[in-house]
């Protein structure tokens, strides 16, 4: 029996090692977090921790993971720890200025390639609520031609959002501003998309320490049983979408129908909403109609 809990020196003591601390702090399934977290603390990919279970590691790649390990015990989560996550298999900076980009977010991309069949056209993108602009370089890696415009009210989150637009090179197609909803925003989009706030205040309790720790308070919570973001968005955004435009907003579980009738009443045609993979109807859709 290895004694690796007081010196691991391999990237099989470091696995196990670390499996050992997360599984009994009560972390659900920790294997692929320590193995995201060894191979960035060891600069390698994931799979060279496969062939290579004997490598010898240096004290220093040691103590990074075990920095890193010792993060995760506080439930932060692996991607505010090693700083990126994976969205619409791109990679995206993240912080504690930004929402982690979720999968679940992915239904909203899929609806909008859905709706618009044509991904060479020069259309315009707007996002509100941009956070580290996922959602908007998602689409514009999907649309060649497209231009965006990325809004959101925290100025720190705009940064992150720039630096992936750079980053994707995406940056001569897209532009970021600071701003609360379509407030000020000149008329002509095409598509609008939005995942706002939408967690209600007295959700608050129930969150995982990783979102209620680590993800900004201004990306989760809305009053009105998190309804108010979408309130004050949704009509704002179907007075300056085009005419044929779509409008795409994330939904929370149960708030498809509260979103929809919001849409009805801005004018928009709806759409049934589309379903993520947990089936839980994600992605409203409203069109202007022509
Ligand atoms: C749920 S996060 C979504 C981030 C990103 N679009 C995504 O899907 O991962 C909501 C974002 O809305 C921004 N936000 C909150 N209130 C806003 C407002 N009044 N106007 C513009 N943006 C706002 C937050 O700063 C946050 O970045």
């Amino acid at each position: 029996m290895l004694s690796i809990e007081q010196n691991p020196k391999t990237i099989a003591d470091c696995l196990l090692s670390g499996n050992e601390k997360l599984t009994a702090a009560g972390i659900d399934d920790p294997r692929l977090d320590v193995r995201l977290l060894l191979a960035e603390a060891i600069s390698k990919e994931t799979s060279y921790l496969f062939g290579y279970p004997e490598k010898v590691l240096s004290n220093e790649e040691i103590d990074r993971f075990q920095v890193m390990i010792n993060k995760r015990l506080k439930r932060e989560p692996v991607s505010k720890i090693i700083g990126r996550k994976e969205f619409w298999s791109l990679n995206f900076k993240v912080s504690r200025d930004t929402l982690d980009p979720r999968p679940d977010s992915e239904t909203l991309i899929e609806a909008v390639l859905e709706g618009v069949s044509d991904t060479t056209q020069p259309i315009k993108i707007l996002d509100l609520g941009t956070g580290t602009g996922c959602l908007l370089l998602a689409l514009l890696s999907e649309f060649d031609a497209a231009q965006g415009l990325g809004i959101d009210i925290s100025d720190k989150a705009l940064a992150v959002a720039k630096g992936n637009a750079t980053s994707l090179g995406l940056s001569s197609r897209v532009s970021f501003q600071a701003g609360n909803w379509c407030e000020g925003l000149e008329s002509g989009w095409d598509i609008i998309i939005s995942n706002p706030p939408y967690i209600g205040l007295d959700e608050k309790k129930a969150l995982a320490p990783e979102v209620l720790n680590y993800d900004p308070d201004l990306a989760l919570f809305a009053e009105n049983n998190g309804m108010r973001d979408y309130q004050m968005l949704i009509p704002q955004a179907a007075v300056i979408l085009n005419e044929g435009g779509m409008l795409v907003i994330e939904a929370g579980q149960g708030q498809a129908d509260g979103i929809n009738a919001l849409m009805a009443d801005a004018g928009l045609v709806i759409s049934t909403p589309k379903k993520d993979l947990g089936g839980i109807h994600r992605a409203c859709i409203g069109r202007k109609s022509i």
